[in-house]
């Protein structure tokens, strides 16, 4: 393989930089042409390419986001969509890609495999939701970005004996709320593994009010779960807590990498240009152990043991 391309699809994820400037290193260092194509699956159907030197790797490891861009672009699970998209990596020579993304960019990638182009994903989403891999590039800073929020929101609602809602991101998963919860202390969590039950919540505040007579109390949520704000309401009505609720949002997407996601994107970006030397395609780089591996895409998106299902247990020890 003499050219290879490299993007960057869906929701941006602090650590994509790490893993665009381990790329474009390895494969100069390798003697290999490395061509950046702009906002994803959009910029591959439009022709959005350009060739990336050691220029372009440069200054991007601690920043968030992604230099290449991102977009959604629904109309790719098409066929003739993803014929134009063929056609423009033909037109310019490109013979493998990376795509850093998640689940759904992987989807993406392996339809391109479908058509003859070798692929390699790198998992780039802050939900950790990609099978087959222990952990996401992203998903250790959007936990950080959420502790130091709910860190300081413990410090206004401990003053107020206040019971705080606070909503994660995680698209269809609850790994980001299921860790948060955990690592910062909630009450109670509310994700779509545990789902969500009003008089649930109620019963497990009344715990914490009454038995233990704590002045503060959290309850982190995955998004879609809930109407928050009616919840915090019900709180004020019916527990000795005033409810407060926030929806934590997009800061939990940006924000300078953590080490572990600069680390992470490092090795994956590194490992990614190797499964393309060897003219291997239908790839995604994981970590299980703490070991990078290469796996075939298809057997990694099937697998769900690389989830930690343990943590359930722990969280219901700790509250
Ligand atoms: P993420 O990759 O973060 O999960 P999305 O689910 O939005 O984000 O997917 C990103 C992009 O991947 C979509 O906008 C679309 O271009 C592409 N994609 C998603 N699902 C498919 C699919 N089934 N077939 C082909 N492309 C897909
Ligand atoms: O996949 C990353 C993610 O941030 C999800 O957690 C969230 O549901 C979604 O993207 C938000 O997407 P958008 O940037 O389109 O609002």
């Amino acid at each position: 393989m003499q050219r290879i391309g490299i993007l960057t699809s869906g929701g941006d994820a602090p650590g994509m930089n790490a893993a665009i400037r381990a790329a474009i290193r390895t494969a100069l260092k390798n003697d290999l042409e490395i061509y950046g194509i702009y906002d994803g699956y959009k910029g591959l159907v439009d022709g959005a390419i350009n060739p990336l030197d050691y220029k372009d790797a440069s200054e991007i490891l601690t920043r968030g986001g992604t230099v290449l861009g991102s977009s959604r672009l629904p109309e790719f699970k098409d066929e003739v969509v993803q014929e134009l998209a063929v056609n423009q990596l033909k037109r310019w020579g490109i013979e493998g890609l990376i795509v850093i993304g998640g689940d759904g960019s992987y989807r993406g990638a392996q339809a391109l495999n479908r058509h003859g182009i070798k692929t390699v994903g790198i998992p780039g989403t802050i939900d950790n939701d990609i099978n087959g891999t222990e952990k996401t590039i992203g998903f250790s800073t959007a936990l950080n970005t959420i502790c130091e929020a709910v860190n300081k929101l413990r410090d206004t609602s401990y003053s107020h004996h206040r019971c705080f809602i606070v909503e994660v991101m995680g698209n269809h998963c609850g790994e980001l709320a299921l860790w948060s919860a955990i690592t910062c202390g909630a009450e109670v969590l509310i994700n779509q593994e545990i789902g969500y039950d009003e008089e649930r919540v109620l019963a497990q505040l009344a715990i914490h009010d009454s038995f233990r007579n704590k002045r503060h109390a959290l309850i982190i949520t995955a998004e879609n779960m809930l109407d928050i704000q009616a919840l915090a309401k019900d709180i004020s009505a019916k527990t000795s807590f005033s409810g407060r609720a926030i929806s934590l949002g997009h800061i939990q997407r940006g924000g300078s990498p953590t080490p572990e996601d600069r680390m992470l994107g490092s090795k994956m970006g590194k490992a990614a240009v190797e499964v393309l030397m060897h003219g291997e395609g239908a790839k995604c780089i994981c970590q299980i152990k703490d070991q990078i591996v290469v796996r075939d895409i298809d057997e990694a998106l099937a697998d769900t043991s690389t989830k930690d299902e343990d943590l359930y247990d722990l969280f219901n020890y700790l509250v």
